[in-house]
C-alpha cells in the first residue's frame, strides 16, 4: 500500500501541496503588508461629493459599525472603543452601508499578529468595509478623506494593506495616499521575527493627482 501511494500521480498531486501547506502553517510563514500614508493636509477629495450621508459615530454608537462589517468581532469593537478610536460611516437612509476606523496608541494588527505603536500625531486606518451592494462607488475614499479633514493638517494618516488588495490600494491612492514602506512578521516554528522598512514617499508630478472621477 505504501508503494502505491508513492507511484500514484493523483495521490502525489494532492500530497505535494498538502505538505507545502503544512510546512507553511507549522514550520515557516511570513506575513507582509504594505504601508500607505498621507499627510492629512494633502488628502485629496473626489470631484463629486459623496452621494450618501457621512457620519462620525459617537462612542455610544460604535457598535453600529459592527452591524456592517462581518470582519469585526465583539473583541475588536471593545479594543477599538478602549483606544478612543473614531469610526466614519456611510449611511443610506437608516442603514449603515460602509465603515472605516482610525485609531492610535497600542494597536493590535491581527494579520501580523503583533502590536504596533501609533504616536499621538498619527492616525492608523483599519477595518474599512463597504457592503458588497455598495462597492464600486468609492465609499472608502470618501470615508478616509472625510476623516483627514477633521484632524490637524500636519498629522499623518497611515495603514497597512496586503499587496493583493487592489480595491483598497486604489481607494487610498485616490485620496492621495502613497506607499511608504512595508511591515512583516516571520514565523519559524515558535519563533517570531518582526520587521519593517520605511521608504521615501514619491510626490505626484506637478499638474497630476488633483481630483479623480467619482463613480
Ligand atoms: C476595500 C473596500 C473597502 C473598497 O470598497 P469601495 O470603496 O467600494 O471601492 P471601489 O469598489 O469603489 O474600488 C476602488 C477602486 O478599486 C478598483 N477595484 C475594485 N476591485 C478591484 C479588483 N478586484 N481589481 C482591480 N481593481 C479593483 C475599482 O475599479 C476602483 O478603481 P478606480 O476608481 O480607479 O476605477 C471593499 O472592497 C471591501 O469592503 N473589501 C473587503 C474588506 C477589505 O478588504 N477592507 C480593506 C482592508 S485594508
Amino acid at each position: 500500500m505504501v508503494g502505491q501511494v508513492g507511484t500514484s500521480p493523483r495521490r502525489r498531486g494532492r500530497l505535494v501541496p498538502l505538505s507545502r501547506r503544512a510546512f507553511r502553517k507549522l514550520v515557516y510563514r511570513r506575513v507582509e503588508m504594505d504601508r500607505y500614508e498621507v499627510r492629512a493636509g494633502d488628502s485629496r477629495s473626489l470631484a463629486t461629493p459623496c452621494p450618501y450621508e457621512l457620519r462620525f459615530l459617537s462612542p455610544g454608537e460604535l457598535d453600529l459599525a459592527g452591524v456592517i462589517s462581518p470582519y469585526l468581532t465583539a473583541q475588536d469593537l471593545a479594543e477599538l472603543t478602549r483606544q478612543m478610536s473614531v469610526c466614519v460611516v456611510v449611511v443610506d437612509g437608516a442603514r449603515v452601508v460602509a465603515s472605516s476606523w482610525m485609531t492610535k496608541g497600542q494597536v493590535v494588527v491581527h494579520e501580523l499578529e503583533r502590536v504596533i505603536d501609533v504616536p499621538p500625531d498619527e492616525h492608523f486606518s483599519c477595518r474599512s468595509y463597504v457592503d458588497p451592494g455598495y462597492r464600486g462607488r468609492s465609499l472608502m475614499t470618501y470615508m478616509v478623506d472625510a476623516y483627514a479633514r477633521r484632524v490637524p493638517p500636519e498629522d499623518t494618516l497611515w495603514g497597512l494593506v496586503y499587496h493583493w488588495n487592489v480595491a483598497s490600494i486604489r481607494s487610498l491612492e485616490a485620496a492621495g495616499w502613497r506607499r511608504s514602506g512595508r511591515c512583516w512578521t516571520r514565523f519559524l516554528f515558535t519563533r517570531r521575527t518582526e520587521g519593517h522598512e520605511l521608504m521615501p514617499v514619491t510626490a505626484d508630478p506637478p499638474g497630476q493627482g488633483t481630483q479623480r472621477r467619482a463613480h
